[in-house]
């Protein structure tokens, strides 16, 4: 018999609901999900965020309220990012290294409300922390200067586990991090605190959005092209992670992720550890104008492009779309 039409009908299998239920290679659950959140100085705030529509900044108070309903939503990990107030920014980021600082007050606002039932993900980098909006510290001439930064990020992260942070997520991209954060953690006796890479993490003008959430972005001046990746390389990325993982990583992360499609494949390829992947603010931003302009329907463009990076292979993918996500995935779950 000839293997070919009439004989094979790939259609057959699409006919109905339930066979393309059947034969779904990829599923989303709510489990894959991490939810980003933005915290503000204050008690019973909510700050919407002009260019990320339906996102908030939140109070601590309103930050374990937040915790608990990603824990009704099978939710397993939170994200934390703080807008420091204006008057805590510094040239070199001291508040970073506050035990009292916002990301600290929140980190034990979660653990209060959900014990052990979250993971808790800080970002470890300063730009939330500095005047002048870089990641890092500034020598003379402006660089950001590389092994200094890394000194305050190797404090950062123990003040951030110290708290009770689960996983610090370096985003840095400054070279050596991970190496010396876990040196850090294991000769303070963190050995079960994990660290996710941010390995792969592009200059990109996607972050738009979540530089006005934390404040930074009317303070940058110039760009992060000197430690974020350059867009037009993808072999870069493997030697960043292949580094990460020997520096003792236990996940790396892509950034963004839509547009970067090609450089989660290739490392889910290569290597043999969980992969995540950040559809960032400006993901969010086009999808919500889309669905505003009546160019697309909002649930559906949320599951096309989640789903297309778990095809890719991610392991889970952080998301300002997490909650509805999270409520769609388990509806189709469950039928
Ligand atoms: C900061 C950081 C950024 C994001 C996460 N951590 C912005 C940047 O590098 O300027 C972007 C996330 C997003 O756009 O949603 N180190």
């Amino acid at each position: 018999m000839d293997a070919s039409y009439p004989h094979i009908r790939l259609r057959r299998t699409r006919s109905s609901g339930w066979s393309r239920a059947l034969h779904r290679e990829n599923r989303l659950a709510p489990s894959d999900l991490v939810w980003p959140l933005f915290v503000t100085a204050g008690q019973g705030v909510e700050e919407p965020i002009a260019s990320l529509p339906g996102v908030s900044r939140w109070s601590v108070d309103g930050i374990a309220e937040r915790a608990r309903e990603a824990v009704a939503l099978g939710i397993p990990c939170i994200a934390l990012f703080p807008n420091t107030p204006g008057d805590r920014r510094s040239e070199s980021g001291e508040e970073a290294l506050n035990p009292d600082n916002l990301m600290c007050r929140a980190i034990k606002s979660i653990r209060d409300a959900c014990g052990s039932d979250i993971g808790v993900l800080t970002d470890v980098a300063l730009d939330p922390y500095t005047s002048h909006g870089q990641d890092g510290l500034l020598d003379a001439s402006g660089y950001v200067a590389n092994d200094d930064t890394v000194a305050v990020l190797v404090d950062q992260a123990l003040n951030q586990v110290a708290a009770g942070a689960d996983i610090v997520a370096p985003s840095d991209m400054m070279d050596g991090r991970v190496k010396a954060i876990r040196m850090a953690l294991e000769m303070a006796g963190h050995h079960q605190t994990q660290i996710m890479s941010y390995a792969a993490k592009y200059a990109s003008a996607f972050y738009g959005p979540f530089r006005d959430a934390v404040g930074s972005g009317g303070l940058l001046k110039g760009d992060k092209k000197s430690y974020q990746m350059d867009p037009g390389n993808s072999r870069e990325a493997l030697r960043e992670v292949a580094l990460d993982i020997a520096e003792g990583a236990d996940s790396v992360m892509v950034k963004p992720g839509l547009p970067y499609l090609d450089v989660v494949a290739r490392l889910v390829d290569r290597f043999d550890l969980p992969v995540f992947a950040y559809q960032v603010s400006g993901e969010y931003a086009m999808i919500e104008a889309a669905a505003a302009a009546g160019a697309g329907d909002r649930d559906a463009l949320v599951l096309e492009t989640l789903m297309a990076l778990k095809r890719a292979g991610c392991t889970g993918v952080l998301s300002y779309h997490a909650p509805l996500a999270a409520r769609l995935a388990a509806r189709l779950l469950n039928g």
